[in-house]
């Protein structure tokens, strides 16, 4: 399996998994651009003429463009676009929840999805190939309380993703969903209720969860990442896969 000479844009790459994804693809050969609203964690990669960092926020529609149009400027294909970014949701009962709050958390995990794929979709129909991962969550099919929102925004990306895999089918690009466990990142501690105690939440809540008796690590996610994006899964489409260690049994 390799990535050779692909060029891959990663969003949520300043994060958890989407560091370890940059890293893993990176490796494997492939360009990468990292974006992210925070790319302090990329510095390591910079001065690489394999990466390009780009600081900025996906909700916005010309900043999407962007990216992309530089990207085929200076790397002459878009091969791969894995949406790794999103964000959590502190637990809270429904009647707590404000509006903003839950126009923030789908416009983050969906709208941003929705802008990047339709700019992905208008480059790779153009080459007549392409591979998008959406990563969502194990919690659209094993939802935890007081997480409505974000339930619903993962959810929306599978709907999505899989649409859209049968909008692009025709044109020999790949739409697939990635849907992680709990995983031992940032985020996992913003998923707690205010009142709790964050580190005593991880383990007795959220590592017990996992049938496979640990968290997920970021690396467990970019190889997986790094497998639907390679062409070993020409044929694999509309596709959810859980990496979640059995929590979505
Ligand atoms: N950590 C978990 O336990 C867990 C479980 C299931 C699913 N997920 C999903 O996995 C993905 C990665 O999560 P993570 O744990 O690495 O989280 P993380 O918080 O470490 O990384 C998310 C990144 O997305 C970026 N981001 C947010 N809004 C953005 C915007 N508008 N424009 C550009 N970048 C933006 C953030 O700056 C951050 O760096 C997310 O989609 C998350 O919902 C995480």
């Amino acid at each position: 399996m390799t990535l050779q000479g692909k060029t891959v844009i990663v969003t949520g790459a300043g994060g958890g998994m989407g560091k370890a994804a940059v890293a893993l693809l990176l490796e494997e050969g492939a360009n990468v651009v990292g974006c992210d609203l925070n790319t302090d964690l990329l510095d390591e990669f910079k001065g690489r003429t394999d990466f390009v960092e780009y600081n900025g926020n996906l909700l916005e529609e010309e900043t999407v463009h962007q990216v992309f149009k530089e990207t085929f400027e200076r790397f002459g294909s878009i091969d791969g676009l894995a949406n790794i970014l999103g964000i959590a949701q502190s637990a809270a009962s429904i009647e707590d929840c404000s509006l903003n709050d839950y126009r923030k958390i789908m416009d983050v995990n969906m709208t941003s999805i929705f802008l990047t794929c339709r700019e992905a979709a208008k480059y790779m129909k153009k080459q007549q190939q392409g591979k998008i991962v959406n990563v969502g969550s194990v919690s659209t099919t094993r939802p935890r309380p007081g997480l409505q929102c974000y339930v619903a925004s993962k959810g929306a990306v599978e709907s999505f993703s899989k649409a859209l895999a049968l909008e692009l089918a025709a044109y020999h690009i790949n739409v697939n969903i990635l849907h992680p466990g709990p995983s031992d990142t940032n985020m996992l501690g913003q998923f707690s209720a205010d009142s709790v105690n964050v580190d005593d939440t991880k383990k007795e809540v959220f590592e017990k969860s996992v049938p496979l008796g640990r968290l997920l690590k970021p690396m467990d996610i970019a190889q997986s990442v790094k497998f639907l994006l390679s062409d070993e899964t020409n044929m694999v489409t509309g596709a959810v896969l859980h990496v979640d260690g059995g929590r979505n049994i």
